[in-house]
């Protein structure tokens, strides 16, 4: 079966951004949101973004209109009926995915291809709440924000995936312009495997004093050349995220490096949440453009 038409579920940071590559990829692009508000708030982001390549001459003014016309939006998921691949981009809680899967298998073609953007959750754990035809056509598909700059995307494989659907799963990835990686179903695949670990420890080094905010970012940034360091990282993706992140993967793994440190806990509590509450690391709240850092130990 060839992929024709995508439906994306949730049109938040994530689901706007995997469908607004799906559409720039050339396919027929449909998401669904819980109300029309957050539709057009999604569809607006896309529109700022496109808008940006315009500007810059990635894409020319007719491609963008284009793009934009493969894009259509809905509040019902009996609309994503006739869809090749579901790509979910969902709250990350299992329970509301699972429920969601469990009604859109009842509703979708039995060829549709479900496929989850999680970060964390249990690939297989979200799976079981479909039939087992089903099961065998379930995958994960790991974006990375900002999705239409970030050229990766993970394809997850679970013990059950159909070898030659994984085969068109990365083929797939490949037409929405990505570099795919394979990944099995282990909580935080390749990336965040190693990424969260990693962000973790930097917040240990803070509280430790090992060096303050500032210079621990520049330290990373300059030292090897990451674009962000691990606090202006964390603050991008968002802590509550992060701190989620970090206790589904210490809960599958039970080793400490994956453990949430008292501090970033604190943070979350504190509603520090990174840059879209404003203050997480750093304060955004009087110029966003030059953050300062944040009296936290
Ligand atoms: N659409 C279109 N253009 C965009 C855009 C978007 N969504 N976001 C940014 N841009 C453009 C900006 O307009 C800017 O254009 P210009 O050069 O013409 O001014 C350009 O991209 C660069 O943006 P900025 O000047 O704002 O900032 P940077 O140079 O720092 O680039 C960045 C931004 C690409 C986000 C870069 O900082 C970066 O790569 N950061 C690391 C991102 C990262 O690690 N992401 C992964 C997070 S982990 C994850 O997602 C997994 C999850 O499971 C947790």
């Amino acid at each position: 079966m060839e992929i024709k038409k995508v439906g994306v579920l949730g049109c938040g940071l994530m689901g706007s951004g995997i469908a607004q590559t799906a559409a720039t990829a050339g396919f027929e692009t449909i998401v669904r949101e819980v109300s029309g508000e957050l539709c057009e708030k999604g569809l607006g982001g896309i529109e700022k973004s496109l808008g940006k390549f315009a500007e810059k001459g990635t894409i020319t003014a007719d491609q963008q209109k284009e793009i934009r016309a493969r894009l259509t939006s809905t509040t019902s998921l009996d609309d994503l009926a006739d869809c090749d691949i579901i790509i979910e981009a969902i709250i990350e809680n299992l329970e509301t995915k699972r429920e969601t899967y469990a009604q859109l298998d009842k509703i979708c073609k039995p060829e549709t291809i479900f496929a989850s953007n999680t970060s964390s959750i249990s690939i297989t754990e979200m799976m079981t709440a479909t039939s087992s035809e089903r099961q065998q056509r379930f995958i994960g598909l790991h974006f990375f924000n900002p999705v239409p700059l970030m050229k990766l995307v993970e394809v997850v494989r679970t013990v059950l995936t159909d070898e030659a659907l994984y085969e068109q799963a990365i083929e797939f990835g490949k037409q929405l312009g990505k570099v795919t990686v394979r990944a099995t179903d282990r909580s935080g695949f390749i990336v965040n495997r190693l990424l969260v670990p990693y962000m973790l420890d930097a917040i240990r080094a803070l509280e430790e004093g090992v060096g303050n905010i500032v210079d621990i970012d520049n330290a990373m940034k300059l030292g090897l050349n990451y674009p962000m360091g691990p606090f202006t990282l964390g603050d991008f993706v968002g802590l509550d995220t992060t701190y989620y992140i970090a206790e589904i993967m210490f809960n599958e793994y039970r080793e400490k490096r994956f453990a949430p440190p008292p501090l970033l806990k604190r943070m979350v509590l504190a509603g520090l949440y990174g840059r879209k509450s404003g203050r997480g690391f750093y304060d955004y709240t009087k110029d966003a453009r030059n953050p300062t850092p944040m009296n936290l130990v």
